[in-house]
C-alpha cells in the first residue's frame, strides 16, 4: 500500500522551493535591515514551557499540541509557535545581562493539531521577530511597520492591518469584570467553548468565529474606555508613530489574540483574498512573558508570519521578485557516449566557474538530449562530437538567439559567461 504524508502536512517540491527561497531571502534581508539577528532553536521543547508561556486556557495548549513522552519519561511538545521558545532561550542564556534591546528573528516549522483546510496546516512555517527589553511604544510601531513592509516587499497590495490594545494586568481585570457582566445574561446563547472561556478568559469570546457568539458580542463595550493611563498613552504613541510612518491600520476593539501572553498592543495583518484563513501574520506586546517563564521582569514584543499564507497571497501578485533565475544555464550534450568523460570534465570546469550546468545521465540520443535541454530552459547547449574532440573545441548553441558557433576549449567559459549576462 502506498504511504501518503500525514494529514495537515505538505511537501515543498523543487518546483516550489525557489519561491520559498525568494520569500525567505527577502524576509531575512528586511529583518537584518531593521537590526535583527537570526536565532535557531529546537523543534521540541518541554511541554511546560507552552503551558506556562502560551497559556493553558488557549486552544493551542488545550487542543492543538503535539505532545509526547520520550524514552526518558519527559513530556515534550513539538513547538506550536516561536515566542515562548525565544523567551526560554533569552532566559537560559542570560541574554538579559547583555545590552538591550535584544532583536531576534527565526524561521522554521511549527506544529498545531488544527483542522486542516486551505491555508491551515498541522505543520506550517513561520517567520517571526521578537524584541526583548524595551517598553518604548516606538518599538511597537517599528515592529508593526516591519510586518506591513514585509508584505509590501513581496508585492502584496491589499493587506489590512487590524490594531488593538488588550490592556495590562492593572486595567484588564476591570474590563474582564465588565465583559462578564455583559455576557452573563446571554451565556446560554454562547457555544460550548465560549462558555468555558467565560471562566478562564472571557476576552477570547470576542474572537470566536461562531455566528451565535458573534451576535452576542456585537455590542460589547470596547476596551479603550477601561485602559489605565499608562496603557492609554502607550497606545496613543503607537498610533501616532504608525500615522507618521504612513502605515494604514484600522482599529478593531474586538481583536484579541489566541495566545494568553499579550499585553497592550495587539495586531494582525489580513489579506481578505485568502478567505477563511486571511490572517497572514499577527503579534503583539507581551510584557509579562519572560517573568512568567522564570526570568527577570523584561518587556517584549514581536510577530510571526504564516509563510504558507504569505506565499499564497504574494504569488497572486505580479511582482518582479517572482522572476526567478533559471535552474540550469548550460546543458552539455554528447554526440556519442564515448565523449562522456570530456563532458564530465567540461561540467566540472563550468561549475567551478559558477555556471549552473548539467548533462544527460539517461543514455539519451543526441536528439533526445537536445529536446531535454530545451525543456530544462537551459540558455546554452554545448555539443561535444568527434570533430570537436579532434580540434579541441566545442559547438556552442545559444538556445534563445538560435545561433550556433564553434568555440576553442580555452575560450569556452569566457564565451558562455558573455552570453549569460545577456539573459
Ligand atoms: P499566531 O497568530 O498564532 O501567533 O500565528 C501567527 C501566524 O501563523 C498566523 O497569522 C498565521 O498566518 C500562521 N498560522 C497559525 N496557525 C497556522 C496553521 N495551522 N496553518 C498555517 N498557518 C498558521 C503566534 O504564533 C505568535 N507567536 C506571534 C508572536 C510573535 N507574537 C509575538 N511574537
Amino acid at each position: 500500500m502506498e504511504i501518503s504524508g500525514p494529514r495537515g502536512t505538505h511537501d515543498i517540491l523543487p518546483d516550489e522551493s525557489p519561491l520559498w527561497q525568494t520569500m525567505e531571502t527577502n524576509l531575512r534581508q528586511m529583518a537584518e535591515l531593521y537590526g535583527y539577528s537570526e536565532v535557531r532553536l529546537p523543534i521540541f521543547e518541554h511541554t511546560e514551557l507552552f503551558e506556562r508561556g502560551v497559556g493553558d486556557s488557549t486552544d493551542i495548549v488545550q487542543k492543538e499540541m503535539y505532545t509526547f513522552t520520550d524514552r526518558g519519561d519527559r513530556s515534550l511538545t513539538l513547538r506550536p509557535e516561536g515566542t515562548a521558545p525565544c523567551a526560554r532561550a533569552f532566559i537560559e542564556h542570560r541574554i538579559y545581562n547583555q545590552a538591550q534591546p535584544t532583536k531576534w528573528y527565526y524561521i522554521g516549522p511549527m506544529f498545531r493539531y488544527d483542522r486542516p483546510q486551505a491555508g491551515r496546516y498541522r505543520q506550517f512555517h513561520q517567520f517571526g521577530v521578537e524584541v526583548f527589553g524595551s517598553r518604548d511604544p516606538n518599538v511597537d510601531a517599528e515592529v508593526i511597520a516591519l510586518l506591513v513592509r514585509m508584505a509590501q516587499r513581496l508585492g502584496i497590495k491589499d493587506a489590512q492591518l487590524r490594531l488593538n490594545t488588550v490592556g495590562c494586568p492593572d486595567c484588564r481585570p476591570l474590563y474582564r469584570e465588565r465583559m462578564l457582566q455583559y455576557l452573563a445574561p446571554m451565556a446560554g446563547e454562547l457555544c460550548n467553548d465560549c462558555r468555558q472561556r467565560m471562566d478562564k478568559n472571557p476576552l477570547r469570546v470576542l474572537d470566536c468565529k461562531n455566528p451565535g457568539c458573534q451576535e452576542v458580542v456585537k455590542d460589547v463595550p470596547a476596551i479603550n474606555s477601561y485602559l489605565c493611563d499608562r496603557c492609554g498613552q502607550h497606545f496613543e504613541q503607537v498610533r501616532k508613530m504608525l500615522t507618521a510612518y504612513k502605515v494604514d491600520y484600522f482599529l478593531d476593539p474586538r481583536l484579541v489574540r489566541g495566545l494568553d501572553y499579550y499585553t497592550k498592543t495587539a495586531f494582525e495583518l489580513l489579506v481578505p483574498d485568502l478567505g477563511a484563513q486571511a490572517a497572514v501574520g499577527g503579534g503583539g506586546r507581551y510584557d509579562g512573558l519572560i517573568e512568567q517563564c522564570g526570568g527577570p521582569p523584561t518587556p517584549g514584543i514581536g510577530f510571526a508570519i504564516g509563510l504558507e499564507r504569505l506565499l499564497m497571497a504574494a504569488r497572486k501578485q505580479d511582482s518582479a521578485i517572482w522572476k526567478l533565475p533559471p535552474t540550469m544555464e548550460v546543458f552539455v550534450a554528447v554526440a556519442d557516449r564515448e565523449y562522456d568523460t570530456q563532458a564530465c570534465l567540461l561540467l566540472d570546469r563550468l561549475r567551478l566557474a559558477g555556471i549552473k550546468a548539467d548533462k544527460d545521465y539517461m543514455d539519451r540520443s543526441l536528439k533526445a538530449q537536445m529536446k531535454y535541454a530545451g525543456k530544462s530552459e537551459a540558455r546554452i547547449v554545448v555539443v561535444i562530437g568527434e570533430e570537436e574532440i579532434r580540434k579541441d573545441s566545442y559547438v556552442l548553441r545559444d538556445m534563445m538567439q538560435k545561433e550556433q558557433q564553434e568555440v576553442p576549449s580555452s575560450q569556452i567559459i569566457e564565451r558562455i559567461k558573455s552570453i549569460l549576462v545577456t539573459s
